[in-house]
């Protein structure tokens, strides 16, 4: 059985990918930061007859990642979604801590994520490592605004490009998908135009057709080509 790790899986996008991957058949493991108040985790675990698993990670915490390594030891994992994400201030003033947390989120935690989990990939037969990032973080399309944001997800792009460059010899591939503009908490007020539903579909089918051909490209969630 496929087995699917998604981060920030309580709500958005990450609950969207979750209800879809144990719709399918996988087993998932369903990473938030509050299980007690995962309710809509909670509504899946019946409905995909108990191959969904809700498991406690507070991804900017280096002792709750430990931890959850602990708990799935050398477990093969299949598919590893690194998605939970911060937006940011919206201000133009810049904020230390604020841009810190951030970075710290959306940048640091996977690239902490996937090293973590790299033994569990490399385990498993389709040893698919993936980011969740933004159109936001490509640099030569940049806007002015949300700083802190920009820079993270260049980063994370940055970084998880190195892996897909130096962890090609375990055969691990490496996605970079940018999931649209999302009816999800993080674009409150403004006008997303596709469902949380929808996005998760494109990025699964993504994720499906990810091969070596297409490793650390950057791509949105309907397979179009991104600048950096
Ligand atoms: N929506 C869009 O249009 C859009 C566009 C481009 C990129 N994205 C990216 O898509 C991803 C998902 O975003 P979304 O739209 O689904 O946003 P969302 O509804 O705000 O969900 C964000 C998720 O990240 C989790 N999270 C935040 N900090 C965390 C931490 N320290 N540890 C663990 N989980 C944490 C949240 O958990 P809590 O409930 O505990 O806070 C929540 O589950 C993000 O990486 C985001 O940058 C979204």
């Amino acid at each position: 059985m496929r087995s699917v790790l998604i981060t920030g899986a309580n709500r958005g996008i990450g609950l969207a990918l979750a209800r879809q991957y144990a719709t399918e058949g996988a087993r998932v493991f369903a990473c938030c930061r509050d299980p007690g108040g995962a309710d809509k985790l909670r509504d899946l675990i019946a409905s995909s007859g108990c191959r969904l698993h809700i498991v406690k990670l507070d991804v900017a915490d280096e002792a709750s990642i430990a931890s959850l390594k602990a708990v799935l030891d050398d477990q093969p994992i299949d598919i590893l979604i690194n998605n939970a994400g911060l937006s940011g201030l919206s201000a133009d003033r810049i904020d230390a801590a604020g841009y810190i947390t951030t970075m710290r989120v959306n940048a640091l935690a996977p690239m902490l994520i996937a090293q973590t989990f790299r033994e569990n990939l490399t385990k498993s037969t389709e040893k698919k490592l993936v980011a969740i990032t933004s159109i936001m973080g490509s640099t030569s399309t940049a806007g002015g605004g949300k700083y802190a944001y920009r820079a993270s997800k260049a980063a994370l792009n940055n970084g998880m490009r190195g892996l897909s460059r130096d962890w090609a010899r375990d055969g691990i591939l490496v996605a970079l998908l940018n999931p649209g503009w999302v009816q999800t908490e993080m674009v409150t007020g403004q006008t997303a135009y596709i469902s949380a539903e929808e996005c998760a579909r494109g990025l699964i089918d993504r994720i499906n057709e990810l091969s070596p051909a297409t490793s650390g490209i950057l791509q949105d969630y309907r397979g179009v080509r991104i600048r950096w």
